[in-house]
């Protein structure tokens, strides 16, 4: 099976387990790592509603959290909308660890991916970690 079809399948699964019951509006995302690793994620709501967070987020924190640090691509599907983007934040979160390049696929639950975009063309003229370069030093 090609890696993006598993990628497609990471993201499928973890939208079974969106914890949504707010929005009704699952989502699941995957992360390929540059070393060939997957880790997912889910929307996860709670009551006091905007301290949710994104299926985007929650793959990154997986990532992390199991000695990732490169993402090389994305997979992200949603329940109820085909080809579901990465929200603002999301974006900005994708691109602390990813390359301009790194690929995007939104896809849709019933039949895969539909549109394969970067991350230069979702998030352009972005706020580069390099930009703190002299800030933090
Ligand atoms: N959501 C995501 O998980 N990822 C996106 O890219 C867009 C939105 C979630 C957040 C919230 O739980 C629900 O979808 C509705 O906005």
């Amino acid at each position: 099976m090609a890696m993006t079809d598993s990628l497609f399948d990471a993201a499928k699964a973890a939208m079974a387990k969106a914890h949504a019951p707010y929005s009704n509006f699952s989502v699941g995302a995957a992360i390929l790592t540059e070393d060939g690793l997957i880790h997912a994620g889910c929307n996860i709501e709670i009551v006091s509603f905007p301290e949710g967070w994104c299926a985007e987020t929650s793959a990154i924190a997986h990532m992390v959290m199991a000695g990732g640090s490169r993402i090389a691509e994305v997979a992200v599907v949603a329940e109820k909308l085909v080809a579901c983007s990465p929200c603002g934040g999301c974006r900005q979160r994708l691109a602390e660890f990813s390359s301009p390049n790194t690929k995007v696929h939104l896809c849709d639950a019933a039949t895969g991916i539909v549109e394969t975009v970067t991350m230069e063309e979702l998030l352009p003229h972005s706020f580069a970690t390099d930009s703190l370069g002299d800030a933090a030093a």
